[in-house]
């Protein structure tokens, strides 16, 4: 979902790779792929544990030489980053466990180079109404229904908070950036049992063609599993 914008970064960067910041990056899962597709990746995440699966998985993957750990958190990412100078910055499942949402996406705006693009994916609010519904947990759905921040506070949710599609846009523009895409991911995917994949040859095919198909129709894309925007900063 990012190859186009890391396309652009490379041509505009020339011989210079593409510069990622992962924040909240976690062990890797996004920013070590990146790097064996030849990005120079910075990773701030504030747990030891994460970071030292991290190290192990980029060295896994031939590339301890791209990827730099730093420990820290969005509270002071200008302190541990240069300001304006990612091609690229993610938020992938940060915005819902931080203490400020707005605080940390108005960090990852400006970190990013002018011109540069912010990738923030979160869970979806309604989405996780309709699959604690469909689980049989009709208490919990209603009562994520009606909690104004989209948690199921009083549990042990790990979640600060969900978002939808009209919260989620809000928050970025106030960020002084602009939405370029918002789409949906797990539109259908995650709704769709096991068997039904196991039933018939070309069955995931087809999975994963109405799923592309799926996740920029409203209002199809407005409950899917997860929300994700690719946003620019004003060049
Ligand atoms: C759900 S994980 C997502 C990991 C990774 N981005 C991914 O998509 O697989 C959230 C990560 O955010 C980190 N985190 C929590 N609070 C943070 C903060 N204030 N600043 C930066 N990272 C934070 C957590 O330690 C955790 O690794």
């Amino acid at each position: 979902m990012l190859d186009a914008e890391l396309a652009a970064a490379g041509r505009r960067r020339g011989t210079e790779m593409p510069r990622v910041l992962d924040v909240g990056g976690g062990s890797g899962v996004w920013a070590v792929p990146l790097a064996v597709a030849g990005c120079l990746v910075t990773v701030v995440e504030p747990s030891p544990n994460a970071l030292a699966t991290l190290h192990r998985r980029a060295a896994d993957a031939g590339v301890p030489h791209l990827v730099t750990a730093v420990q820290g958190d969005t509270d002071a990412l200008l302190d541990l980053v240069r300001e304006g100078e990612a091609d690229l910055v993610l938020g992938h499942g940060l915005l819902e466990v931080v203490d400020d949402a707005e605080n940390a996406l108005a960090a990852l705006a400006a970190a990013a180079a002018p011109g540069g693009a912010v990738s923030v994916l979160v869970a979806n609010r309604f989405a996780a109404v309709l699959h604690r519904a469909v689980a049989g947990k009709l208490v919990d759905a209603r009562r994520l229904l009606d909690d104004d921040a989209g948690q199921l506070a009083g549990t042990r949710d790990p979640l600060r908070r969900r978002f939808d599609v009209a919260g989620l846009e809000s928050l970025v523009v106030t960020a002084g950036l602009e939405v370029e895409l918002l789409q949906g991911h797990g539109v259908v995917s995650d709704l769709v049992p096991g068997s039904v994949l196991e039933s018939s040859v070309g069955a995931a095919d087809a999975l994963a063609e109405l799923e592309l198909a799926a996740a920029t129709r409203s209002p199809l894309r407005d409950v899917a599993a997860r929300l994700h925007v690719l946003a620019r900063r004003p060049g």
